[in-house]
């Protein structure tokens, strides 16, 4: 496999020493899965010197531990997606106290051990139908199958698997097979190389659920926020940003409960060079978030139903964009077509100052950085668009 795709973002030492405080009981064994240079396994060790650690990676180059003559720490070179884990590991099925792992952020073919694995421990039914994986999910898979029951589960998973519609299935049969105990939000900045948005997620494997914990870490690397919410609101997100956005004031009105109705762009990027009429895209914004802008009015409606025009009054906001939280602002004067990269948000007259205001009040802002999915081309859906409170 080329190194890009064994996505080696190494956790920063601090990350690992965050993963091993979320663990409660003491452990006598430990595995860590892709464990590259072992950072997560070096703070496991430093907290349970006395434990039974081992490593495994499919890169022969990593090997993060040699074997020590008592036998407490050994490393395998194997591939964590390929059914039969624990017996390359020596270890027996469901026997293991703690399994870590900042697995790869990336999918992989469907094979026939993927799905074994997947059915083995009760997950297959949410990937029913696909043909490609989340790495980080046969991983997941594959340490619910090390683990004893009452045993913990400490993973760095990417948003996806924590906020994703599509991954919400996975979220209801983790849910309801286990207790989560913690998902920690961490910040952007925390795998130099890439912005992906990463979270520790703490499994007890078997046990009874019960509320979910969430907090997040700033950029200072503190705790900044924290979160308790229930099992079903866990099912749909469990992002803590996102939670503590929408938590404190639900007497607040969503954008959808004062008449917002929401319409995307429907000219792509070679439509925005190449046609003779000014089509409206992200690089269009104002610098300054809200401003108010005057198009000209060369747009008038052709009467094709193809047809996404932005006129006065209407709010417009990048779809797509790496800063799209600052790419808002308000039509004043004129009529422009808008690119498929850029939603329109039309309300009636009397509520559309305090949708403005509110999108871009500290509140709003935050509401929409939890909702931004996606790394590098970040976008937000219509519908997360439209659950905004303001
Ligand atoms: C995101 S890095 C994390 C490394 C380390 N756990 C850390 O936190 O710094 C992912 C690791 O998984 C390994 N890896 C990728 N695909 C794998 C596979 N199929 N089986 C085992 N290890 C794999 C990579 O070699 C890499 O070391």
């Amino acid at each position: 496999m080329l190194d890009d795709k064994l996505c080696k973002f190494y956790s920063p030492g601090w990350l690992g020493d965050l993963v091993a405080a979320t663990l409660q009981d003491l452990p006598a064994t430990i595995v860590d899965l892709g464990s590259g240079p072992g950072s997560l396994g070096h703070a496991a060790r430093l907290r349970w010197p006395h434990a039974r650690l081992t490593t495994v990676d499919i890169d022969p180059d990593a090997s993060a531990f040699t074997p020590d003559r008592h036998c407490l720490q050994n490393h395998v070179a194997r591939n964590v997606l390929i059914d039969g884990l624990a017996r390359a590991l020596g270890v027996e099925l469901g026997s293991v106290d703690v399994v870590l792992s900042n697995p790869p952020y990336t999918r992989v073919r469907r094979t026939r051990s993927i799905t074994r694995v997947l059915e083995r421990a009760g997950l297959a039914e949410a990937v029913a139908g696909w043909s490609t994986i989340p790495a980080d999910l046969v991983f997941l898979a594959q340490a619910l199958l090390l683990t004893r029951p009452g045993g913990t589960v400490a993973f760095v998973v990417p948003d996806t698997m924590i906020s994703s519609e599509t991954m919400a299935s996975v979220r209801r049969l983790l849910i309801g097979a286990h207790k989560i105990e913690l998902v920690i939000q961490l910040p952007r900045s925390t795998f130099g190389r890439t912005d992906a948005l990463a979270f520790v997620i703490v499994i007890k494997k078997s046990a009874l659920g019960g509320p979910i914990r969430l907090a997040a870490v700033g950029d200072a690397g503190l705790i900044s926020t924290r979160v308790t919410i229930q099992a079903p609101a866990g099912v749909q997100r469990l992002d803590c940003l996102y939670h503590a956005a929408v938590q404190p004031d639900p007497s607040r009105a969503s954008l959808a409960d004062l008449g917002a109705n929401v319409s995307r762009g429907r000219r792509n990027s070679r439509d925005v060079a190449t046609s003779s009429k000014r089509i409206f895209h992200t690089g269009d914004f104002p610098d300054r978030p809200g401003a108010a802008i005057v198009v000209s009015c060369e747009a008038v409606r052709s009467g094709a139903t193809r047809d996404v025009l932005a006129e006065p009054g209407d709010i417009l906001m990048a779809r797509v964009d790496r800063r799209l939280e600052r790419k808002i602002c308000f039509v004043r004067e004129g009529a422009v077509e808008i690119s498929d990269c850029v939603l329109r948000l039309r309300l009636p007259e009397l509520a559309r100052e305090r949708a403005l205001s509110g999108l871009l009040s500290e509140e709003g802002q935050i509401q929409i950085m939890s909702t931004i999915r996606g790394t590098g081309a970040r976008h937000i859906s219509a519908r997360a668009l439209l659950s905004i409170r303001v």
